[in-house]
Order: C-alpha cells, then structure tokens, then sequence
C-alpha cells in the first residue's frame, strides 16, 4: 500500500463550535491504483485529502487517526518533507493552484527552483517536458492563467502536480466544472498519466460516474465517514450500502433498464451536529428504528476487499433490487416496516 489511512479524524474550531468534518475514516491507496473518493458535497472530501497534505485550514487540526505513506506514518509536522516531491495534491479549483499575475511557465519553473532544488535552466526545460506530457503547447508557457480554458487550467494544475515526479497524486475534483468532452479528455489523459508513470492517484469527486469511468477503486463518504469501499467493478456491480444504491442511480448507464435519474431527496447532515447512529437514517429508504445504533464496516467474505457499513447489510440482495426502483426514493415510500 502506498498510502494507508486509519481513523482518520478532522475538527474544525468554528464559531458555532467543533465541527468533525472527518471522522474515523479509514482507507488505503494500492500502490499503482487509481482510487477514487466520492460523497456528495460536505462529506468531507477536501478535508481529507488537504489533510493528508498537511495543508489543512488554519482552525483545522488532526484529532486522531493516523496516515502512512510507504509505511512510514505522517503526521502535520512530517508531510511537509513529502509534499510535491512523493505526494502532489491539485487543488480543488485549478485556478487556487495558479497566480493570476504570473505566466504558467514562470510559476512552473518556480515550484522546480523553489520546492525540488533545480536550476532555472533545467526547470525551463522540465516545464516544457511537462507541458507536452498534460497535452499542452510549449508556445503556452508565456501565457497567463486568464488566457488559458477551464481544461488547460486543469491541465496546467496536473503538470505543475507532476513537477517534482511525485509518487502519489491527490486530486480534487479534477474534472468538476468542465463540459462532458473536456472531463472525458482530462481522465484520459489521468488514465495515460498513471501509467505512463507509474503514479498512484487519490481522484476526489461527486460525481460516481467519473469514478465508473477512471478508477480502479472506490471509497464511498457520507457525512464524514467512510460507509463503503472496494473494488470499484464490484461496489458498482452490487451496491451493499443504501447511499451508493443512490449514487448509482444518478448514472443510468450502468442499470439497464432505468433510464430516469432518480435524486437522493434532502442533503447530508450538519456536521456540528451529526444525526445519532447511522448518519443517512434520515434520508435513507430501508431506515428501521434498529438504525438508531451506529453500524460498523462489515467484510464481505465473497468479495474480497468489499466492505460496507449497514445494519441492514444481510437483506442487502432483497434490497438492492428495491433501491433500482425510483418509487423507493420517493420521500412519502417507506420499506422501514418491510
Ligand atoms: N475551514 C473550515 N472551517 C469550518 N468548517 C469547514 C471548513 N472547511 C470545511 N468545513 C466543513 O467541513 C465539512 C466538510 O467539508 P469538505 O470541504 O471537506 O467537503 P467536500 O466533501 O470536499 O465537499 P465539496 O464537494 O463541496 O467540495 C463541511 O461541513 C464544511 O462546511
Ligand atoms: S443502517 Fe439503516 S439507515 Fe443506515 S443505511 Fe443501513 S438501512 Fe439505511
Ligand atoms: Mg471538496
């Protein structure tokens, strides 16, 4: 495993007090795997992987947990030694990576003189060598960010990621904002990327049809933590957790006879104030007054690596079919008494 997080958990000090944007999330990144982290808006995405970084938000902190990359545990004090030459991270919006008032190549050639010790000559030569790699003219690097797409900034980001040739790349919701052929274009190029060098990838997104398309792996968030994980092939084959029955439903190319995108109703919960017990009770179909308690992530000894969080998980094959049908996700339908 390249990267391996346990227990992870993030507070924010906020002036309505402490909010647990993570909290105990547990994952691994397999060394050459495209991993992909997906949940909703607020489920705590960026939080864990700026976490990850060491570049959490000033009122965030680490309250628990640990995370090992290579074996090797890191924590705030010690990521620093790792960031952008074994760990690069992309920000969420490509444009926060990039300073309005400086051309791309200047910035690029500035995280190589600044942050990995080369010379100015030899990073003009690697910020070529990058640009082409991310499928960017040379000619560009005089341009200004302002001058560039909304995918050639994405690009631009992931080369300036690649600079120092780190081993694991985070990116946060790479593709989010940019038309449909665009994001095709950017995951591909990810796709080739990874190969090419061999990269292992942390893919952030809500969108669990770019996760169908580019990863190799799942891990699936809701309000903070993690309630499923594994092989993306399987977790998107057979669902085990109602909430990723959901998620699915948003992408009707992997059902084959639902054509209707069918909404999960409502949103996650406040996260200074979590809803006891299973956190998507409230929006959940298949709630049962039993669903008061917390569940814990359960193996599935058919599918190695396939674990979920319900407490329902041993009626999960009379439930998934029911989760295919857009009544069950209608807030007046209920199936708790079933
Ligand atoms: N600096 C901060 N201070 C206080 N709360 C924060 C801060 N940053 C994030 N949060 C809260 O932490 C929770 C998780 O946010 P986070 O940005 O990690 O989620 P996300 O899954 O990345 O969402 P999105 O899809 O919108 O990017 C949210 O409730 C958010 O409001
Ligand atoms: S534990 Fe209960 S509420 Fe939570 S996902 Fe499972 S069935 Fe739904
Ligand atoms: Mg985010």
């Amino acid at each position: 495993m390249i990267l391996e997080v346990e227990r992870l958990a993030i507070d924010y000090a906020t002036r309505a007090g402490r909010v647990r944007a993570v909290d105990g999330a547990s994952f691994v990144v397999p060394e050459g795997r495209i991993v992909g982290l997906v949940g909703e808006s607020g489920c705590g995405k960026t939080t864990a992987v700026r976490a990850i970084m060491g570049v959490l938000a000033e009122n965030g902190r680490r309250a628990g947990g640990r995370v090992s990359f290579k074996g090797q545990p890191i924590d705030e004090a010690t990521t620093r030694r790792h960031l952008w030459r074994d760990i690069a991270y992309v920000p969420q919006s490509a444009m926060s990576s990039l300073d309005p008032v400086y051309t791309v190549g200047s910035q690029l050639v500035e995280v190589m003189t600044r942050r990995g010790g080369y010379a100015r000559a030899a990073a003009r030569a690697r910020s070529a060598e990058l640009f082409e790699l991310v499928g960017l003219s040379e000619s560009r690097l005089a341009d200004y960010p302002h001058q560039f797409s909304g995918g050639m900034r994405q690009r631009a980001a992931i080369a300036m990621a690649l600079a120092l040739a780190p081993s694991l790349v985070l990116a946060d919701e790479p593709v989010t904002a940019l038309d449909v052929i665009v994001q095709r274009q950017i995951l591909d190029m990810l796709r080739g990327l990874q190969r090419r060098l061999s990269l292992s990838v942390v893919l952030v997104t809500h969108d669990i049809s770019v996760v169908a398309y580019l990863c190799d792996e799942v891990v699936v968030m809701y309000a903070g933590q993690v309630i499923e994980s594994g092989p993306v092939r399987e977790v998107l084959a057979r669902p085990r957790h109602p909430y990723t029955m959901g998620l699915r439903n948003a992408f009707p190319d992997l059902l084959s006879d639902a054509l209707e995108l069918v909404p999960i109703e409502g949103s996650p919960p406040d996260l200074a104030d979590p809803p006891p017990g299973c956190r998507f009770a409230p929006r959940c179909p298949f709630a049962m007054a039993a669903c008061s308690a917390t569940p814990a992530l359960i193996a599935d000894s058919r599918a190695p690596g396939h674990v979920s969080a319900c407490l329902r998980d041993g009626e999960v094959e009379q439930l998934r079919p029911l989760a295919l049908d857009p009544v069950t996700w209608q807030r007046s339908s209920s199936y708790a008494t079933s």
